[in-house]
């Protein structure tokens, strides 16, 4: 039977390279995230190449009721979720006072909040019922505290924290959750988190969201509870672990 997945962040970069993976496997899609325009015509793309249905729904999730809306919403199109792909988010570089405080509130109620209420919704209504594959979308980020993104790290580290814990606890009703942990990547997220300015991605090759998507999406398939992409991404997020703390947080200041 063909899996249905719920992408979020879907209009573009790892979001949209994911959900045309799903559709090459044959797999229903529900698409958001605020941009209805390219939702839909990721849609008419989709469904002219690939014998699926697509269902677009536009929500800003970083306000308070979108998700709980998104929710209904896919109830009451009777549509069924598989797999749930927790993947829109945002950063922001530059001091931590230097940013406006309502750019951090829609960050923490994107990337934490959206996600967190997500995957209570669907592991509940999953729950005893029918086996279900989150994919929540971390990052490198989540392995140290991160000078000049400093929120952005922070959100990134609960995630992944919050994956692997809800994860072991929905793994015995055949739920499985994945953190996905991928290094910069060449998507329009460096233009929206200033991130260019960087030293951490200034004359870099980046990985495109194609490689990191295909990534993702095995490892969700797979259920591994992390997955970091990139050989060197998992050096660094291992060796995080053994060396001082303060030293790691004055090595990425230096990296950023
Ligand atoms: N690129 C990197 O270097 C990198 C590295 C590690 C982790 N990540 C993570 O990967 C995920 C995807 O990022 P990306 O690199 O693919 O960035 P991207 O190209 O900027 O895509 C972000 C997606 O999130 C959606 N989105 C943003 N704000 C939203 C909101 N308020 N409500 C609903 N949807 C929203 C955007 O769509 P609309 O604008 O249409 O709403 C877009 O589809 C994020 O969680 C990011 O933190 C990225």
């Amino acid at each position: 039977m063909n899996k249905t997945a719920l992408i979020t962040g879907a209009s573009k970069g790892i979001g949209l390279e994911m959900a045309r993976l799903h559709a090459s496997s044959k797999g229903n899609l529900v698409l958001t995230a605020r941009s209805e325009k390219e939702l839909l015509e990721i849609k008419s793309e989709l469904e002219a190449q690939f014998p699926i249905n697509v269902y677009v729904i536009a929500k800003d999730l970083s306000s308070p009721d979108a998700p709980k809306a998104l929710f209904d919403e896919i109830k009451r199109q009777h549509i069924e979720v598989d797999y749930l792909i927790n993947n829109a988010g945002f950063g922001d570089y530059g001091y931590f006072s230097d940013t406006e405080w309502v750019r951090y509130r829609q960050m923490i109620d994107l990337n934490v909040s959206a996600l967190t209420e997500l995957c209570y919704l669907f592991g509940k209504d999953w729950k005893g019922r029918k086996p279900g594959k989150i994919l929540n979308v971390a990052s490198t980020a989540a392995f140290q505290p991160g000078p000049k993104m400093a929120v952005y790290f922070a959100t990134k580290a609960y995630v992944l924290s919050f994956s692997e814990a809800v994860g072991q606890e929905l793994n015995k009703q055949g739920i499985s959750v994945t953190a996905l942990c991928p290094g910069p990547t060449a998507t329009y997220f460096m233009e929206d988190s200033r991130m260019k300015a960087s030293g951490m991605v200034k004359r870099q090759k980046l990985p495109t969201p194609v490689q990191v998507a295909e990534y993702g999406y095995k490892a969700m398939l797979k259920g591994k509870a992390v997955a970091v992409h990139g050989t060197m991404n998992r050096v660094i997020a291992n060796a995080n672990r053994f060396l001082p703390r303060k030293w790691v947080v004055k090595l990425t200041a230096k990296l950023l």
